[in-house]
């Protein structure tokens, strides 16, 4: 029986335990570009089965929020090598999340000459944080051309193979969360009448060949994609056929093999038999994130509904969590106000549980 502690080997990753450290943005990267603080806080969290970044933009047009990465440039590429080189040097493993915010964005915090695009021209209700006036409403999106539709999926490969240059481990595809891949999946945000808009098939294939054309770059054995069916956060709606669309789709990225599919199990009562048939149809390795605590997780494990658990909240305060784990020693809690505010602050000064001892 699976625990938390058993070894996966899993499409070109052997991981050491279960233990998953989910995306997290930071905040810290300034400029867009990672720095040594982040090689830090990354290389903390070492112990982790598989580190998962924080979202990192493939392109300038993805980079809607504060102070988050990207992999578009060499400068990038180079800041990424050394967080991958010290969670390498530390026993670790790191896949790379590539977000692509679409809508979820503001003008204040994209580079110069980027542009707020999506599937359709639907502006976001909400509003996000800018460092030069605070909060502000979400920008209006450009509708996607069809040139510009290709051009968003070759920059996906692009950094794809960026990643690799900069010697991450993997690519997680974020599919989740209401960016721009789950903006082509939805009818609420994807009313376009071309080939990558309309029925299942339709709003399904921005995904799918995102995931086809990464794996066929950089192998389908290191590209895991994340998805989060009943989503509604950053102004998410559910529509009727969630269930069948996240089911054609997870057969789809079977097809093509990848390494894993994460689910964000939101809290929708139908999203754990979704999730069940998610897997089913993808028929590969299957991570499961959304509130778990170490029991939980066992249980999940043991009830094969999961083949690794993401930890996300639980690793901001505890970079040895698998540790703690492992000893039974109490979980520190995070701080909030520091989740994404700049500097080292609530980043890289949450101690182990040896040291705080
Ligand atoms: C500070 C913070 C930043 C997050 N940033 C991302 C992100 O960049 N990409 C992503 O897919 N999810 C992101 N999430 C969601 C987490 O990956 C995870 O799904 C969520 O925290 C629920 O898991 P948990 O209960 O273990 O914390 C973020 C969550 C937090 C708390």
């Amino acid at each position: 029986m699976d625990t938390l502690f058993s070894p996966l080997e899993t499409g070109a990753l052997a991981l050491p335990s279960r233990i998953v450290m989910a995306p997290m943005t930071r905040s810290r990267a300034i400029g867009g570009v990672p720095n040594d603080v982040m090689a830090t806080y990354y290389a903390q969290r070492a112990s982790a089965g598989l580190i998962v970044t924080e979202g990192v933009a493939p392109v300038p047009d993805g980079l809607g929020y504060a102070r988050i990465p990207g992999l578009w440039s060499d400068e990038q590429v180079e800041g990424w090598r050394r967080v991958t080189d010290a969670v390498h040097a530390a026993g670790g493993r790191i896949a790379a999340q590539l977000m692509h915010v679409g809508r979820i964005a503001h003008e204040l915090n994209l580079p110069e000459g980027a542009r707020i695009v999506a599937p359709s021209a639907v502006t976001a209700a909400g509003q996000m944080y800018t460092d030069e006036k605070g909060p502000q409403p979400h920008g209006e999106p450009v509708a996607l051309d069809a040139a510009a539709v290709e051009e968003a999926i070759d920059g996906f490969v692009r950094a794809a193979r960026h990643a690799r240059q900069a010697g991450f481990d993997a690519i997680e595809l974020h599919a989740a969360n209401g960016y721009l891949l789950e903006q082509f999946l939805s009818p609420h945000t994807n009313r376009r009448d071309d080939d990558y808009g309309g029925d299942i098939e339709g709003r399904i294939r921005f995904v799918v060949e995102t995931a086809k054309r990464t794996a066929a770059a950089i192998g389908a054995d290191r590209v895991g994609i994340r998805l989060s069916p009943y989503n509604t956060f950053n102004d998410m709606r559910l529509y009727d056929d969630v269930d069948s669309t996240y089911v054609a789709l997870a057969k789809a990225l079977g097809e093509i093999g990848l390494l894993y599919v994460h689910l964000v199990l939101t809290p929708d009562e139908r999203a754990p038999s979704t999730a069940r048939r998610v897997a089913e149809a993808f028929g590969g390795t299957v991570i499961l994130n959304g509130g778990f605590d170490r029991e939980r997780a066992e249980a999940t494990l043991a009830a094969g509904d999961a083949d690794l658990v993401a930890f996300g909240r639980p690793f901001i305060a505890n970079p040895d969590l698998v540790a703690r784990f492992r000893s039974g020693d109490p979980l520190a809690e995070p701080d909030p106000s520091t989740f994404y505010s700049p500097g080292p602050e609530g980043y890289v000064d949450y101690p182990s549980a040896g040291e705080a001892r």
